[in-house]
């Protein structure tokens, strides 16, 4: 899918369909419509025959034979004017865009401004259409035998604005192609079975990502190159598996000098999650197929920070093995050692996360990172706690908390921070290692940080439990792309 920012002059360009925003009054939200005859007659005709009102996120195709330059209108309902707010725009703009994917429009021609909130810059609405319009063109097709049929729009024509200059608003566009680029390759690498996206897969893929972009340089770890590292606790994971355990390093040089000291993001990739011989029960394994989204978000958000080149250092470790039972898995009771040389009893082999997670962590303490941040689908507690609605934010800087949580409010990718608190640290005593990798059954998503904070205690960390966003199940199952949108404006913002 294309994006083209208008001109002033070709506004008014041919379009298959005109993407005009009613509010429940009947008015229309972008005034510059106001000027395009025979607009406010059409909306105010099909208001009077009770098919569409204006309410929030309500739709309506109307086919025009006139010659206007478009040949169909879109009717996007905004409510009432006073309520337009960010999460009613990002309501309005999916129901506009999963409408407009209905038609058989090849090109569509939008107004930011006509999805404008009370509380956002024009920007921040036109990264948000192109995000979602790319979004929706997503669809998963590899282990079909019949091809799903592309997407029919091809080309959204964005209208200028006149709030800010044209280059802020080609900037915009680039971000939102970039956000979208990002989801689309972390919900792809989510959904792949875990037959087909083992560690080596993920590896595969990163190694490809890297001959794409210039300034991405990738390599990963084998088994014998993480052993000699001392990777003990992340090596012990994949000990039933006949799949290789990898450690992915992408590294991304943008800033003017290359000494400058990177961003780091830290993934969780366990391309299957039995449990191991703490096997899980059988009903919803197969959902276990997306205990990866966190390495996968972190290589989507690598994509966007290649595509757009942040002028910033950033590197991203992905921890990848595969959690299986067998006569060489890990046994509850074992006692592995860390790369950070701490001991850990593995009371649970089904607590795996931590496992890879902690030698990752201690590996990323070698770029001196100005913050780090760790994506995971870490435990069931955080799917308890915040559903799919927030992920779960722990971390040992509050500046660097204060600023995710913000972020993530802004861009609608919200985070919500628990408690990181002392206290909660004895509950990982053992009597026969320096930590147990369980905490027991209460506060399982602090616990769960709580073992990731013994790791981190060198720089600025925060940790996203991502176990309850990551992916829909139900007849929506699929992975979202969460938190690309987050990791991506976090990392843009450190290059302002
Ligand atoms: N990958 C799971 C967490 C998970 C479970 C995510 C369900 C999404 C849905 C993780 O490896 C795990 O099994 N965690 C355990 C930890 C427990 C054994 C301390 C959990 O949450 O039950
Ligand atoms: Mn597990
Ligand atoms: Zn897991």
């Amino acid at each position: 899918m294309k994006f083209q920012l208008l001109t002033e002059k070709n506004r008014h360009k041919k379009t298959d369909c005109l993407i005009v925003n009613v509010l429940d009054d009947g008015s229309l939200a972008d005034t510059t419509l106001k000027a395009v005859a025979g607009i406010q007659t059409v909306v105010d005709k099909v208001r009077k025959s009770g098919d569409f009102s204006g309410k929030l996120a309500e739709t309506a195709v109307i086919s025009l034979t006139d010659d206007l330059f478009a040949s169909r209108l879109l009717l996007i309902g905004g409510g009432a004017p006073d309520k337009f707010d960010a999460k009613s725009s990002i309501k309005a703009i999916r129901a506009a865009v999963s409408a407009l994917a209905k038609t058989a429009a090849k090109t569509a021609t939008v107004s930011a401004s006509g999805f404008q909130p009370t509380d956002r810059e024009i920007d921040w609405t036109i990264t948000r259409l192109v995000q979602e319009a790319g979004n929706t063109a997503y669809q998963y097709d590899r282990t079909k035998s019949k091809k799903a049929t592309p997407a029919k729009l091809t080309t959204v024509q964005v209208m200028p604005c006149d709030q800010m200059p044209r280059k802020a608003q080609s900037a915009a566009i680039d971000l939102g192609e970039a956000i979208s680029l990002g989801m689309s390759t972390a919900r792809e690498l989510g959904n792949l079975p875990g037959n087909i996206c083992t560690p080596s897969f993920l590896a595969q893929t990163a190694t490809e990502m890297g001959l794409k972009y210039k300034s991405l340089k990738v390599k990963a770890l084998t088994e014998k190159q993480m052993e000699r590292l001392g990777m003990g606790s992340l090596l012990s994971v994949g000990h039933g598996s006949k799949e290789e355990s990898r450690l992915i390093v992408i590294e991304h040089k943008g800033a003017k000098s290359t000494t400058e000291k990177p961003y780091c993001l830290v993934g969780k990739g366990i391309t299957f999650d039995t449990g191991g011989i703490s096997l899980k029960p059988g009903a919803g394994m197969d959902e276990m197929k997306f205990d990866m989204c966190g390495a996968a978000s972190v290589i989507g958000t690598m994509n966007a920070v290649a595509e757009l080149n942040l002028p910033i250092n950033v590197v991203a470790v992905v921890a990848a093995a595969e959690n299986m039972p067998g006569s060489q898995a890990t046994k509850p009771g074992d006692v592995v050692t860390s790369m950070s040389g701490k001991t850990i009893e593995v009371l649970n082999t089904d607590a795996e996360g931590r496992l890879v997670l902690c030698d990752a962590l201690t590996y990323a303490e070698r770029f001196k990172p100005k913050s780090v941040i760790d994506v995971a689908t870490l435990t069931g507690a955080a799917v308890a706690t915040f559903g799919n609605v927030n992920t779960a934010m722990l971390s040992n800087n509050e500046a660097l908390a204060q600023e995710l949580f913000a972020l993530g409010q802004d861009v609608r990718d919200t985070v919500w921070q628990l408690p990181l608190d002392d206290e909660y640290q004895s509950l990982l005593d053992s009597n026969f290692a320096d930590i147990a990798n369980i905490g027991g059954p209460r506060a399982g998503t602090i616990t769960a940080a709580c073992f990731l904070s013994r790791f981190t205690e060198n720089f600025n960390w925060a940790h996203l439990d991502i176990a309850g966003t990551a992916w829909n199940s139900g007849a929506q199952k699929g992975a979202t792309g969460r938190p690309v949108p987050l990791l991506v404006e976090y990392l843009k913002r450190q290059s302002n």
